[in-house]
């Protein structure tokens, strides 16, 4: 093994100076995870090996992975792996990168779903999966299905869903909803389609705007298309007293209230992230 004169210590300092001097906003947390990624030490090791040598192949492999991250690549694109709820979800150029805020979603569902019944769960845009897994994880006597315009995304939450164990209880479909001919009817529906104005996207952060596709991000000249598109939807596909939860941006709780309104649906509760913005609709479906 060739070890380069650098210690742990020294690697982790210069990439947290170079990533500062970057204009990163979490210099310490990046250049950690990045070191570890590199050298395939554990969080705790950094602090107990801080003065081991690194090697000459690790250094090199952190060196990409910092080119990277100064071009404000995220970090879980870099590794390719995102964790979400209780689960290591892998995250391709395909898929956006799942946001702890969309976790809102999965304690809503769980505060209002009743898990002693064999729930049918549809996830409309489903990504990585992220939600719909965890909500499978969670619920036991369950089975979901995940469509996406994406067929990358399709893919990823296939592989996602294998890795996890769930492949037994969950479909993935490339699809558009507004093609979407219910074999079915649902309990549960969920999504968290994209919802960015379009006159929003240029002001999105580099790591948003150049990484996560646009096909994840934009909803429209007013970022509420695709909650028209969907509330189209939902009155075919719904069973009696189902559920509906969708996540919302942070403006976005009226209008979307309205729109399901319309559709029939009865609104029951807006939730709030951790950071206290509105983050999600829960509504119910009351009619047969
Ligand atoms: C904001 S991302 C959410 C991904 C994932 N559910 C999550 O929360 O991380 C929205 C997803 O909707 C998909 N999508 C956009 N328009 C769609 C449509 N008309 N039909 C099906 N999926 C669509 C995108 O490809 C993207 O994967």
């Amino acid at each position: 093994m060739v070890t380069a004169p650098v210690t742990v210590r020294e690697a982790l300092r210069g990439v947290q100076e170079r990533f500062r001097a970057g204009g990163i906003d979490t210099p310490e947390l990046d250049a950690r995870l990045l070191l570890q990624a590199a050298t395939g030490l554990r969080h705790e090791d950094i602090v107990m090996e801080a003065s081991r040598r690194v090697t000459v192949e690790a250094l090199a492999q952190l060196e990409g992975m910092v080119t990277r991250r100064l071009k404000r690549e995220p970090v879980s694109r870099i590794l390719g792996v995102r964790a979400f709820w209780n689960a290591d979800f892998k995250v391709t150029p395909e898929t956006l990168d799942p946001r702890p805020d969309s976790e809102t979603l999965v304690e809503g569902v769980l505060a209002h779903a009743d898990k002693a019944k064999p729930l049918a769960l549809l996830d409309l845009g489903t990504g990585t999966g992220c939600l719909l897994l965890s909500l499978l994880q969670e619920l036991p006597l369950a089975a979901g299905l995940g469509i996406d315009i994406s067929a990358g995304a399709v893919e990823t939450a296939r592989l996602n869903a294998v890795t996890l164990g769930l492949s037994g209880r969950v479909e993935f479909m490339e699809k558009d909803w507004k093609e979407l001919t219910p074999l079915s009817l649902y309990d549960v529906v969920i999504g968290n389609p994209p919802y960015i104005a379009l006159p929003e996207i240029a002001e999105l952060a580099p790591e948003v705007r150049k990484y996560d596709p646009i096909t994840a991000l934009s909803g429209g000249p007013d970022g509420l298309d695709c909650y028209r598109e969907i509330a189209a939807l939902l009155p075919r596909i719904l069973a009696k007293n189902s559920l509906v939860a969708l996540e919302i941006g942070a403006a976005q709780a009226a209008d979307v209230k309205g729109i399901l309104g319309k559709a029939g649906l009865v609104v029951l509760q807006t939730l709030t992230d951790l950071a206290g913005h509105d983050r999600c609709i829960i509504a119910r479906w009351t009619r047969a």
